[in-house]
């Protein structure tokens, strides 16, 4: 079944239910749609030791991995973020770490669905670094 992108984004505000943010009370989703139709979802999870948290980008991505996902599997990603409680309308960018783990096992053709659109990931990270 073809996912289209707002569709996906849904999924990533739907995920964002599971967020477990008691720090920053900042939640959000993601929903990754690899290229053979399967969609991956995650949550930011935090930590009281704080620097342990995740970002829902990363969940996502580590599920997909751990499951047996490769390197060049993912079509695009919807991410949806936004204080608690409040309906995600406004843009929530990957940030830097998420950025460079997208880079791991995606290239510069990989969509980024936000609320004001698409992207790619070489748009929103160029000159990023890679070992080869
Ligand atoms: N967060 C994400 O999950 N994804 C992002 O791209 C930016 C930030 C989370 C991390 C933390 O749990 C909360 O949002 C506030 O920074």
């Amino acid at each position: 079944m073809h996912i289209t992108e707002s569709e996906l984004l849904s999924l990533a505000v739907q995920a964002r239910q599971n967020a477990y943010c008691p720090y920053s009370h900042f939640a959000v989703g993601a929903a990754l749609l690899c290229k053979d139709g399967t969609v991956y979802t995650g949550c930011n999870v935090e930590n009281g030791s704080y620097s342990l948290g995740v970002c829902a980008e990363r969940t996502a991505i580590f599920k997909a991995v751990s499951e047996g996902k490769k390197n060049g599997d993912f079509e695009m990603i919807a991410i949806a973020g936004a204080p608690e409680g409040e309906v995600p309308e406004k843009v929530c960018p990957p940030c830097g770490a998420c950025r460079q783990v997208m880079t791991e096992f995606c290239d510069d053709s990989f969509r980024i669905i936000l609320a004001d659109g698409t992207h790619t990931l070489g748009e929103l990270f160029p000159m990023r670094f890679g070992l080869e």
